[in-house]
């Protein structure tokens, strides 16, 4: 078949694709509350490197401050093996059929970090983070970073099921000469992110949100993502919506001067994956930052940074830092309307990292040593 032909046989399939997404995202409304279910199932995915070490941590915490919760069965804890590159690759699918279903029989997901090979290190096997976000549609995530001794108090929603990260493993070698990938942009899916941040701006007495694209270069896909944001921000008048250039909030973010101004941020996916890091390291690093996959059926909450394998390779995964899962466990917390409770797994996590000196090697505490401190600060 000639390139030409190729290319359009590819591209039309990934266009009937997109169009049965947004077909399905018209349909779903229910919004499941999880104060009208009787039990709450989390199950803990250990994933891959540092991932099982300190999503143990984290699940430990969980189950000291859900203590009463667990042993009157409101909530149950199940463990799903299997998350792991080895399996993986092994069966050649970003997330193998029965972990999905042992997965989706759950309503909260607490997941360690996966590894994910880039191109050129193994097989093109997508990333599982990415196709748990799509499988469950977990289309807020959310990312709060605070440095309160700066005034710095952000929360981050990125759109998490679109952009160049719904077909990023779908791109296309014309020849080799030329590689295409593609970035795909929908109303549906950006009036659901755009209503996640205002209304979370609303309820928490937050005054601006900024919305951010590079909309005068991709017209197209982030010149709708900044309509439909806008459009969504006339529904509420109190909050003050701007724009800002990715590449300018970049700059501001480190400007000590302007920094503090900023409260809800609102970007499409690529963008946030990378302006989140960097906020994260304001905030002390990326292993201090915890993040909320919220969709309307299902959540999963993780650490943002990956499974850092060579720790595991050099067998120091004991003393990998547990902050960041700690941290998305107050974020489960949270999100299942135990809001107190999240605020002393904060205040114990606060007081841990006063206390306990990690340094990834034998020189500084265990992961377990800081869970303990934790747990004995609640
Ligand atoms: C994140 C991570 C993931 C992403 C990777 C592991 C696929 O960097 O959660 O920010 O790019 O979304
Ligand atoms: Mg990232």
């Amino acid at each position: 078949m000639d390139k030409l032909q190729t290319a359009r046989e590819h591209f039309s399939k990934l266009v009937e694709e997109q169009l049965a997404r947004v077909a399905k995202m018209k349909e779903d409304t229910g919004v499941v509350d999880y104060a009208k279910l009787d039990k709450i199932i989390i199950g803990c995915c250990g994933g891959d490197g540092i991932g099982p070490a300190i999503t143990l941590e984290a699940e430990r915490v969980l189950r000291a401050v859900l203590k009463e919760e667990v042993e009157n069965g409101k909530i149950e804890f199940r463990q799903i093996e299997g998350l792991t590159i080895e399996n993986r690759i092994a069966v050649n699918k970003a997330i193998p059929d029965d972990v999905l279903a042992e997965i989706k029989a759950c309503h909260i997901i607490l997941k360690g970090p996966t590894t994910t090979p880039s191109k050129g290190d193994g097989p093109n096997i997508e990333s599982a983070n990415v196709a748990m976000r799509r499988e469950l549609d977990l289309f807020a995530n959310v990312r709060p970073v605070s440095v309160p001794e700066e005034g710095i108090d952000w929360t981050f929603f990125r759109e998490n099921t679109e952009g160049e990260y719904a077909l990023g493993s779908k791109g296309i070698m014309i020849d080799e000469d030329m590689s295409f990938d593609f970035k795909v942009i929908t109303t549906q899916g950006t009036r659901r992110i755009a209503q996640a941040a205002f209304d979370f701006a609303q309820k928490n007495g937050k005054k601006h949100v900024a919305i951010i694209t590079k909309a005068n270069i991709l017209k197209k896909t982030d010149g709708k993502f900044l309509d439909i944001c806008y459009d969504v921000a006339k529904d509420y008048p109190d909050i003050q919506a701007d724009d800002w250039f990715v590449d300018i909030i970049s700059a501001n973010l480190i400007n000590e001067k302007v920094r503090n101004q900023y409260e809800v941020f609102v970007l499409p996916n690529l963008y946030g994956d990378i302006i989140t890091d960097e906020a994260a390291q304001i905030q002390g690093g990326v292993g201090t930052a915890g993040s909320a996959n919220v969709g309307n059926k299902y959540a999963m909450f993780e650490a943002i940074h990956g499974s850092a394998p060579r720790m595991l390779e050099t067998g120091r995964q004991i003393y990998a830092n547990p902050a960041s899962m700690i941290k998305a466990a107050e974020l489960l917390l949270r999100h299942i309307g135990h809001a107190q409770k999240a605020d002393q797994v904060l205040k114990a996590l606060k007081a841990a990292n006063d206390t306990i000196k990690m340094t990834g090697r034998s020189d500084g505490a265990t992961g377990a040593e800081f869970a303990n401190c934790v747990i004995s600060n609640l």
